[in-house]
């Protein structure tokens, strides 16, 4: 008698379709194959014929040329094309969404919630996820919010897809996803500003180029390791390396009297309202 060799192609429970095979898919998917996943779990989309098959080699995962054939059958798809992509990726996916129930998790910057329920269908249990550059090294930080049609488990699955790639956080009220766009969707760029000032500065004061990238390179690293791992606030880390009368409070009274915390404060709410503007445009 012989048994029957299990078909990778056909749709499994367990599955993940993402539709969209970008940098972003690939920093998840290397993610869940890295935690475990069996890769022939992972279904991917990808219309670029260099890209599935750059995918398929570097992971072992199913690659499909068309967004439904590999979302058929899956109980979780992973929305992961750009914005403008979404309202057409999701009008093509809506039959299935209706007919399947799937959980649908878009990563797509200032995609709302509505917009989602309105181009897959509604009812539609779905996930909004606002990731952040360092995903892509495993270093990322994800804001989640669900709608009501996502239950527990639902949330337990989404969580899990973008905690492969960094940190995640629930965030209940959507009104607030613009503000962790403005936090820690942009943010990275903050540090690399000041990263910039600071080389800038460095090489001011006559240090050779090449030097001053690597002292900031390796303060910002070190100070981003004392707060994700010392367990002390950020002004309890400043206040520690202030001496009264010393260099670095003199770099900080410089700082608070230029208004830096002002200035950010100022910065993140340009980025908030920004991020309201571009999810209008979507519509
Ligand atoms: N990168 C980040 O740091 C970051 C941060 C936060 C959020 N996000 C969000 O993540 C999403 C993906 O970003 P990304 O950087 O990974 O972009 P990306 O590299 O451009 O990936 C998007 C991929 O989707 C493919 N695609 C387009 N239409 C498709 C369709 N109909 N079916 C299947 N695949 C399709 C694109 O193929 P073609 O290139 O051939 O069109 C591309 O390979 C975006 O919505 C972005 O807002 C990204």
């Amino acid at each position: 008698m012989s048994v029957p060799t299990p078909d990778a192609r056909r749709p499994n429970p367990d599955h993940v379709a993402f539709v969209g095979g970008g940098n972003m898919a690939r920093s998840l998917i290397g993610g869940l194959v890295g935690g475990g996943l069996p890769a022939a779990a992972i279904r991917v989309a990808e219309p670029d014929e260099g890209k599935r098959r750059a995918l398929a080699a570097d992971f072992g995962v199913q690659v499909f040329a068309d967004a439904a054939a590999a979302a058929d059958g899956a109980p979780v798809w992973v929305l992961a094309v750009k914005p403008q992509a979404m309202r057409e990726v999701c009008s093509g996916l809506a039959a299935l969404a209706r007919a399947q129930r799937p959980l649908a998790v878009s990563i797509a910057a200032g995609i709302t919630l509505a917009q989602l329920a309105r181009w897959l269908g509604d009812g539609t249990a779905t996930v909004r996820a606002m990731p952040n550059t360092p995903a892509l090294l495993g270093a990322g930080m994800t804001g989640l919010c669900a709608n009501a049609q996502v239950d527990a488990e639902g949330r337990a699955r989404a969580e899990a897809i973008l905690a492969a790639a960094g940190r995640t956080a629930w965030i209940e009220d959507e009104a607030l996803m613009d503000a962790v766009t403005a936090v820690s969707g942009s943010g990275p760029a903050y540090a690399f500003l000041l990263a910039e000032a600071l080389e800038d500065a460095a090489r001011a004061q006559g240090l050779p180029a090449e030097t001053a990238r690597l002292l900031v390179q390796q303060t910002l690293l070190g100070a981003a390791r004392m707060l994700a791992e010392s367990g002390e606030s950020p002004a309890t880390l400043r206040q520690q390396v202030t001496s009264p009368g010393g260099t670095t409070q003199a770099a900080l009274e410089t700082f608070e009297a230029g208004g830096l915390r002002r200035l950010v404060a100022a910065a993140v709410a340009a980025a908030q309202r920004r991020g309201g503007e571009l999810s209008a445009l979507h519509d």
